[in-house]
């Protein structure tokens, strides 16, 4: 199966895709659906709080009909909780405005490791109008790879988030210009 059978699709209302982000998520995450932090009922009850919060929208792809990998984001403006929540303020620019924040983004197994996850983000930030782009990362997932692959995709550190629960991780957050190309006026 070759990546152009891989079809993306946006979305904007959260009601249209729900139960199928649910179910991609527990077939993304199924090897840590058992840990506190990671549990099937925290993550909708975090999509449901993130599907009612300023621009969300989320990308899914599809091979031929069924969802295989997906994304969502949110608008953030200055003072939100993303950037409240770091060790240091971000550089200026990040908060100067505007940015967008991408919150979830995964690939089921199969398709890992063929660009498809790269399709999904830049899918996602082709219909912004944000100039500045932020992600979190576990930086010890995968021995730091999966952090490495946000720095290929143009992404650089930009400060701490200390864990929102005993359960959870320290996380790197990390931001990048969203290129002009992208830019919806
Ligand atoms: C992150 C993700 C979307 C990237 O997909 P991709 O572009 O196809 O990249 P890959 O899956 O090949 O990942 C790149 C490398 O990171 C590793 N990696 C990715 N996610 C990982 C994770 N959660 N834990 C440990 N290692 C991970 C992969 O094993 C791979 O290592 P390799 O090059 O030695 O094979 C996909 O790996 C995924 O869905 N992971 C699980 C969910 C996740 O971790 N989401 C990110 C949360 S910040």
């Amino acid at each position: 199966m070759t990546v152009e059978a891989i079809t993306l699709r946006s979305f904007t209302d959260l009601s249209d895709v729900r139960e199928t982000l649910i179910g991609l998520y527990a077939d993304v995450r199924a090897e840590l659906l058992h840990l506190p932090n990671y549990k099937l009922t925290t993550f909708a009850e975090r999509l449901d709080r993130h599907g009612a919060e300023p621009g969300w929208e989320s990308t899914i792809a599809y091979e031929h009909g069924k969802a295989v990998g997906y994304a969502y984001a949110n608008t953030i403006e200055p003072g939100n909780r993303w950037w409240t929540r770091l060790t240091s303020p971000p550089p200026n620019v990040y908060t100067a405005g505007p940015a967008v924040a991408i919150k979830e983004i995964g690939v089921v197994q199969k398709w890992r490791g063929q660009g498809v996850a790269q399709r999904i983000h830049d899918d996602l930030l082709e219909s912004r109008t944000e100039p500045y782009a932020t992600l979190c990362v576990n930086g010890a997932a995968g021995g730091g790879k999966v952090q490495e692959l946000y720095e290929r995709w143009g992404y650089m550190t930009i400060g701490r988030q200390e864990p929102l629960s005993p359960d959870a991780p320290q996380l790197t957050c990390m931001g990048r210009s969203v290129p002009q190309r992208f830019l919806k006026p």
